[in-house]
């Protein structure tokens, strides 16, 4: 039975690569995807990295495997070139959390010089509302390059929170969260597991809690966490973000152990290699990013990718 499954997963991986010849394609994939998707990317990242990469590519077609807020960053920075999702329906809860109409409405009760800073988890027209984006692995350092004195951080507030912790500003949270992170991380979930492996170092995602993070012995993004477990001389680690990471930590760090909480985001599972390959051959599911927000939304998306 697995033999079979082998077979069309290498029949699979063969048709990509003839059709990604054929259309001169990147296929750019997040590190929460299926490992069998992230085999097939060109290049695999966080946040940040992919974003970087769809600004530099010289490919007509990317095709992006992750989340919609993650394509449309893609169209954004590239307007010229088509981006695919091949899973349509894979949303992302906390980007739903926030529009640009309550945005706008949340400003009026603010400060007039505050700036909004908006996490890339966020809808196209959000990003247009905002001076500059951030990602979780430069949140830090993009609040503190803002010349406002306020801040309102949309959309995570556990996010928002880790920044507040770390800079001296007036930060107003949104109040959205991403529930893989918040409440199915919690702080039992660590402890649990931090009891069944008494010398693991935790390291969590700065979507979790304030009480979560303070369990911790590193918080970043998830290449920090990547370059954490590669630089340190430990062994075993207790990793408190989406089960997908497993795969680049184990495939980097083979002799170490990573132990999960075993909390998964269901929009990242959508995509499999049948929908990068039927999205490539048909080229469906094109990301469409409405021209009045996307000029606006580059504008935000660019200042936080020259910093
Ligand atoms: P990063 O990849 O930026 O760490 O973000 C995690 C996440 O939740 C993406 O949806
Ligand atoms: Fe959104 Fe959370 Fe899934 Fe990331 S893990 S895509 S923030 S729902």
């Amino acid at each position: 039975m697995s033999s079979f499954m082998d077979n069309d997963a290498a029949v699979l991986r063969d048709e990509i690569a003839e059709l990604k010849k054929t259309r001169n394609a990147l296929i750019l994939a997040h590190v929460y995807q299926r490992p069998s998707v992230q085999h097939v990317a060109d290049f695999t990242g966080d946040s940040l990295d992919l974003s970087r990469r769809a600004a530099e590519t010289r490919a007509d077609v990317i095709v992006f495997c992750g989340v919609r807020f993650m394509a449309e960053t893609a169209g954004i920075l590239n307007p010229g070139k088509t981006v695919l999702l091949p899973e349509p329906a894979a949303g992302c809860g906390l980007a739903e959390t926030a529009t640009a109409e309550q945005v706008r409405r949340k400003l009026e009760e603010l400060p007039q010089q505050t700036a909004v800073v908006s996490y890339v988890n966020s809808a196209t027209d959000v990003k247009a509302e905002s001076y500059i984006c951030c990602t979780s692995a430069n949140a830090v350092q993009v609040a503190q390059s803002v010349p406002h004195e306020h801040i309102l951080f949309v959309p995570d507030r556990n996010l928002a929170s880790y920044v507040t912790e770390r800079i001296s500003k007036d930060v107003i949270p949104w109040d959205g969260h991403c529930y893989v992170h918040d409440p199915n991380i919690s702080v039992e979930a660590i402890r649990d597991l931090k009891r069944l492996h008494p010398h693991a170092l935790v390291m969590v995602h700065p979507e979790c809690n304030a009480a979560v993070r303070r369990t911790a012995d590193f918080v970043g993004s998830t290449s920090q966490m990547l370059d954490y477990a590669g630089g340190s001389d430990r062994e075993m680690f207790i990793v408190g973000t989406e089960e997908g990471l497993h795969h680049p930590l184990k495939e980097q760090n083979p002799h170490k152990e990573f132990y999960f909480p075993g909390s998964v985001c269901s929009s990242m599972r959508l995509t499999t290699l049948s929908s990068v390959r039927r999205a490539l051959d048909r080229m469906t599911n094109v990301v469409e990013v409405p021209e009045e927000v996307r000029d606006r939304a580059a504008v935000a998306l660019n200042r936080m990718l020259e910093l």
